[in-house]
């Protein structure tokens, strides 16, 4: 019989049972429904709601199938239909009549938003420390690689060089952003919806800011019928993944290019790739791919918990119980992901004479050729066009930029001097974009500088 089964006189049936059981699921937080019911217990006994000795007897009681649930020798029971009642029912079984008092004032509404909530703080808590090792790995790879220049692209064409340093710390800053993106999950999970009861509070004398301070919320939430109704801050934290596995799937879309034959500006490590069953040579990017890939689970689970959300009248509704999964299932997938991303970057190698090579290719210095006519008093409109002919007169006679002679730039304007063609090397037309946020050498140590003291702050 269930806990509640007193107004019943039949049961439903075993499927119907599993169908409307959250036990599974709720697994993954029952540290947290413990965590909550001491503090509930607590705070009754200090309100004078249930006695000492009670709440010594539940504490204990609770104690005892916390270690158990931790090694793994709890009893769970399939008809225990979330992980609630699996815990109140064991406790009463445990130590009798004081079990039963714990439910006072309370109501599974607020005990499984208040695990929810516990819950989140700490995937939250653990996704940080995830961000925090990727990020510093862009950092040591960007340190690592100083100097390294590469093609810039825009359109995936050859458009200007950059460092390879830059390109890394390109993705810091979006994952720096991330992280910011998970402080506010957090911070949206950290308030205590106990004591809300079942919608309309309680008229027992709880005090709400105790089990607050006991379960180390922020403030309690001040509406029952929002405390109770409001996952919100789950969306925030599906956004907040989601937003993470994009850039994460930008990252692993370059590698997954990087790493072909065509670009070779990276070899993974063995230890990140795959072979294929039939084709002796291959050495696939697999781990690249699925982390791709894994970014439209990720995107699906906040499409979800959305779509469960809307038009949901006030306040509780079973609805609510389909709100765990997705954020966990999100959380675990960006976890994995950004250590694979971590360990990825970290060991693979790093081709820069390919790179460099392919940064001349393209016409990579046009700009510049237009920006020296332009320093010499040509109207940038104007150098554009000329620098656009000379594209086209390299582009007919199978030239690049760098392959002209003095005469040649000079057909094209006499305010090209000799040696223009020594200006145009990769690495010193990366080295002039000296401006901040620029690709040149001394504006990316300082980036580099800045982004660090950004990881030690956050
Ligand atoms: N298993 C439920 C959930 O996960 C707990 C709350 C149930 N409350 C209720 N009135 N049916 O949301």
């Amino acid at each position: 019989m269930a806990l509640w089964g007193g107004r019943f006189e039949k049961g439903v049936d075993a499927f119907t049972q599993e169908f409307g059981a959250s036990l599974e699921v709720d697994k993954a937080m029952a540290q947290q429904d413990i965590a909550g019911s001491r503090a509930h217990a607590k705070m009754l006994a200090e309100q004078g709601i249930i006695s000492e000795p009670d709440q010594q007897a539940i504490d204990a009681g609770l104690a005892d199938i916390s270690g158990q649930i931790a090694n793994g020798s709890f009893a769970w029971d399939v008809n225990d239909e979330d992980i609630h009642m699996a815990v109140e029912g064991a406790l009463t079984r445990n130590i009798g009549t004081p079990g039963a008092r714990l439910h006072t004032g309370r109501s599974r509404n607020d005990q499984v938003a208040t695990d929810i909530r516990l819950y989140a703080k700490e995937l939250c808590s653990h996704l940080m420390e995830g961000n925090r090792s990727l990020r510093r790995v862009f950092l040591d790879v960007a340190e690592k690689n100083m100097g390294v220049v590469m093609p810039g692209y825009t359109h995936l064409q050859h458009a200007q060089p950059v460092l390879f340093s830059h390109h890394m710390l390109a993705y810091f800053w979006m994952f720096t952003r991330d992280y910011t993106r998970l402080v506010a999950a957090r911070d949206a999970a950290d308030a205590n919806p106990l004591g809300a009861a079942a919608l309309a509070g309680t008229t027992y004398p709880l005090d709400r800011q105790r089990t607050t301070e006991l379960l180390g919320f922020d403030h309690a939430i001040p509406n029952s019928l929002d405390a109770v109704s409001d996952r919100d801050y789950l969306l925030d934290l599906e956004y907040a993944c989601s937003v993470s596995m994009m850039h994460l799937s930008r990252l692993c879309e370059e590698i997954v290019l990087w790493s072909s034959t065509e670009f070779g500006f990276v070899t993974l490590s063995d230890s990140y790739s795959t072979g294929s069953s039939i084709m002796p040579q291959k050495k696939n990017p697999d781990f690249a791919e699925l982390t791709r890939g894994k970014c439209g689970r990720v995107y699906g689970d906040l499409m979800a918990l959305l779509t469960t959300m809307k038009s949901l009248p006030l306040a509780y509704n079973k609805d609510l119980q389909e709100c765990k999964e997705g954020p966990m299932d999100a959380a675990k997938t960006l976890s994995d992901c950004m250590e694979i991303a971590a360990g990825m970057l970290e060991t693979m190698t790093v081709n820069a004479d390919v790179m460099l090579d392919q940064a001349r290719r393209g016409f990579t210095a046009a700009t510049d050729v237009a920006d020296y006519l332009a320093k010499k008093g040509m109207p940038f409109r104007e150098a554009h066009r000329v620098v656009g002919e000379l594209v086209l007169y390299c582009e007919k006679h199978g030239k690049g930029l760098e392959d002209l002679t003095a005469d040649e730039f000079r057909a094209a304007s006499d305010l090209f001097d000799d040696g223009i063609a020594a200006d145009l090397d990769p690495e010193g037309i990366a080295r002039a974009r000296t401006t901040y946020g620029g690709t040149g050498h001394s504006a990316v140590a300082a980036q580099l500088e800045e982004a660090r003291a950004a990881l030690a702050a956050a």
